[in-house]
């Protein structure tokens, strides 16, 4: 299956997508995380995204295409992928359909969380991660067995950097400034899924659980990402 999740911040992609990819055997693919893999190990990619990353802005489209481009190509997407993040510019979804249109493929699904304000806000500042395997908690609403420590493989939890107050901010700003156009571009391909986000984890995941075992798969049996 070839399945986009989109969301403002701390909608819920990377808790959700976990779950989708174990339960449909696509690899997850998180921008935000490759570039947080590459700032950790200091490349040029790294460096280029931290900048925008701390300011709660956008990493540049030509960047961000080329390294989703990349790993598309990898052989582990060939039967199908989740991008969580990704696109979240008009131009990014263009660049996207180019791709699969190549490959003579198209997007099976694109599930849209729709979480409120408030919640956001408290999903962010109560988020922590696994400095080890980089699992992901929230102190009010997914608490670790024990403070602060992994329940998975017991390294320490820590703040993301972009989840401090001063960047929350316009990062909710900057992404919703896209959100609607994009919603609008998915909309009328009829691909779009709306899911109220602002249940629990687990309510969340039935309901697109869901509809995803309803939703044909074309992407099997069909070409290589070239
Ligand atoms: P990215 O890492 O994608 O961050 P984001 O979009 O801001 O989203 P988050 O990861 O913060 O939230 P999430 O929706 O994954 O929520 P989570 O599951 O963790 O991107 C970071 C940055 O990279 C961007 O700001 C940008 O600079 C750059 N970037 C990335 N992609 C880009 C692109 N395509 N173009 C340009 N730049 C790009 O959940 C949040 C918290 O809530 C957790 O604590 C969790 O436990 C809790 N929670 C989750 N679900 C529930 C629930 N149902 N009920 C209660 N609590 C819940
Ligand atoms: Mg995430
Ligand atoms: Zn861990």
């Amino acid at each position: 299956m070839d399945l986009i999740l989109m969301g403002l911040p701390g909608a819920g992609k990377g808790t959700q997508a976990e779950r989708i990819a174990n339960a449909y055997g696509i690899p997850h693919i998180s921008t935000g995380d490759m570039f947080r893999a590459a700032i950790k190990e200091k490349t040029g990619l790294g460096r280029k995204a931290k900048l925008y990353m701390d300011a709660g802005d956008l990493v540049p489209d030509e960047v961000t295409i080329g390294i989703v481009r990349e790993r598309l190509h990898q052989d582990d997407c060939q039967k199908g992928f989740l991008l969580d993040g990704f696109p979240r510019t008009v131009d990014q979804a263009k660049a996207l359909e180019a791709i699969l249109t190549t490959a003579n493929r198209k997007l099976d699904c694109v599930l849209y969380i729709d979480v409120d304000q408030a919640q956001l806000l408290k999903r962010l500042s109560g988020r922590r991660i696994c400095s080890g395997c980089g699992a992901t908690y929230h102190v009010l609403f997914n608490p670790p067995k024990t403070e602060d420590i992994c329940d998975q493989c017991g390294a320490k939890l820590y703040q993301r950097e972009d989840d401090r107050q001063e960047t929350v901010k316009n990062r909710l700003e900057v992404n919703q400034k896209q959100l609607q156009p994009l919603l609008d571009f998915y909309r009328t391909r009829g691909s779009l899924y709306t899911v109220d986000g602002n249940r629990s984890i687990e309510a969340v995941f039935a309901d697109i659980d869901n509809r995803l075992s309803v939703t044909p798969s074309t992407s099997i049996n069909s070409s290589q990402l070239t």
